[in-house]
């Protein structure tokens, strides 16, 4: 099926639950990653960046705007700006985010899986290279 011919988005498919289980599977990652892990302001400590990321991406996908409410508006390339993110890091940041959607994408009923993951995957390419200031 085309992506236009979809009735339901990517939200109504998978959920806000979905998207906490694949932010830990991403921090899971991050947190043992020599390169994005001295970039990180409270270091291992990732339980607040993994709500910070999670409610950005349910905000972003169509659910709750929780996030805005917690941190105004997302502005993300600057918050971004105090770490030097170039290719590296990107590549870094897009490893760990390719492996946490495989790990849970299983949960997503298998008609809508290949729909979830190429809107999701394309989403974190142009996103990541968004944030690039190095
Ligand atoms: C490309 C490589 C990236 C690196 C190295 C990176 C790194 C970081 C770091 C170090 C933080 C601060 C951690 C914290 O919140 O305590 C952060 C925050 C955040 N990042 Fe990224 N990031 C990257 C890409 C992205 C992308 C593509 C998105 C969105 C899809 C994103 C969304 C966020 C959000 C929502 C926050 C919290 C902002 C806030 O409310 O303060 N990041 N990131």
């Amino acid at each position: 099926m085309s992506n236009d011919a979809r009735s339901q988005s990517v939200f109504d498919i998978v959920g806000a639950d979905f998207f906490v289980r694949l932010v830990d599977a991403f921090y899971d990652g991050v947190q043992n990653d020599q390169v994005l892990i001295p970039l990180y302001p409270e270091g291992e400590d990732t339980v607040g960046a993994r709500r910070r990321l999670a409610l950005f991406l349910i905000q972003y996908w169509g659910g709750p705007d929780t996030y805005m409410e917690e941190r105004g508006h997302p502005r993300l390339r600057m918050r971004h700006a105090p770490y030097v993110i170039g290719e590296l890091e990107r590549d870094h940041w897009l490893l760990h985010m390719a492996t946490a959607i495989e790990s849970v994408i299983g949960d997503v009923p298998e008609s809508d899986r290949e729909y979830v993951t190429t809107e999701l995957a394309t989403y974190m390419v142009n996103a990541a290279e968004a944030m690039r200031n190095h």
